[in-house]
């Protein structure tokens, strides 16, 4: 994997980040979580005040971004995101987060700034980032590029599943639409929208487990890489 970029992207909730890291250990690479980024500058305009400005203000929004920070630190040996030198990963999955975090990721400027980082994060050992333009924009040279889908029910059980575990005070129909509403929002944005690229390999994992999936990567890889 050393220097290569594998590009995962794929519709809400389909696991791409649990894979994403189960790859990274096999092939000793790093793993970037592009979605948190978004989230992250999400979790920040909610904080701040400053999500009712997506509507009213945006120019006033963006005098706002330069005071947002956001990088990649090692602890334990992961990469975890600091926002503002915070380590804030555990509050980027709430459905507050998720309800907003597809109006702040459709605007041009928020993008600009966020595939720049992308785009500057060291690749020496290899690269496996997940997102829903990595193949299309961020990386369109990657060496392989997938794309995960699943059906709607798998999805949002999943997620679900998730945030309950985690304590969280939700339905499954308020996931469903969450889901739902962020593919339909990812998909017909202006910019970089969600697209199935022409050389993206596309996996179903609705009957899929993450060991089923990881193997069937290996093999791609294989033929992909060392043919
Ligand atoms: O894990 P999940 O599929 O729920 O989403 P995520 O990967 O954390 O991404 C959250 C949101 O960030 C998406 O619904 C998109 O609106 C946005 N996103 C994006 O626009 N571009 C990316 N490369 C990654 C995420």
């Amino acid at each position: 994997m050393v220097g290569r970029i594998i590009a995962i992207d794929g519709h809400a909730s389909t696991g791409k980040s649990s894979l994403a890291k189960y790859l990274s250990k096999e092939f000793n690479c790093i793993h970037i979580n592009s979605g948190s980024m978004y989230r992250a500058i999400t979790l920040y305009m909610i904080n701040n005040n400053l999500i009712k400005y997506v509507d009213k203000d945006i120019d006033y929004l963006l005098s706002k971004l330069s005071d947002i920070r956001i990088e990649f630190k090692e602890v334990d040996d992961k990469l975890k995101l600091f926002l503002n030198e915070k380590n804030i990963e555990k509050d980027l999955n709430s459905l507050s987060v998720s309800n907003e975090v597809s109006n702040i990721a459709a605007i041009p400027e928020i993008r600009t700034k966020l595939v720049k980082l992308q785009r500057e994060i060291d690749r020496s050992k290899g690269v496996i980032m997940d997102g829903r333009d990595i193949g299309s924009v961020v990386f369109p040279n990657a060496d392989l590029k997938l794309f995960l889908t699943a059906s709607i029910k798998v999805r949002a059980k999943r997620r679900y599943d998730e945030l309950i575990k985690k304590g969280a005070n939700i339905t499954l129909i308020d996931v469903i639409n969450n889901i739902e509403d962020r593919d339909h929002k990812d998909s017909n944005r202006k910019t970089s929208p969600l697209v199935i690229d022409d050389d993206a390999i596309v996996i179903d994992n609705t009957n899929k487990t993450i060991p089923d999936q990881v193997e069937l990567i290996k093999e791609i890889v294989k033929s992909t890489f060392y043919n």
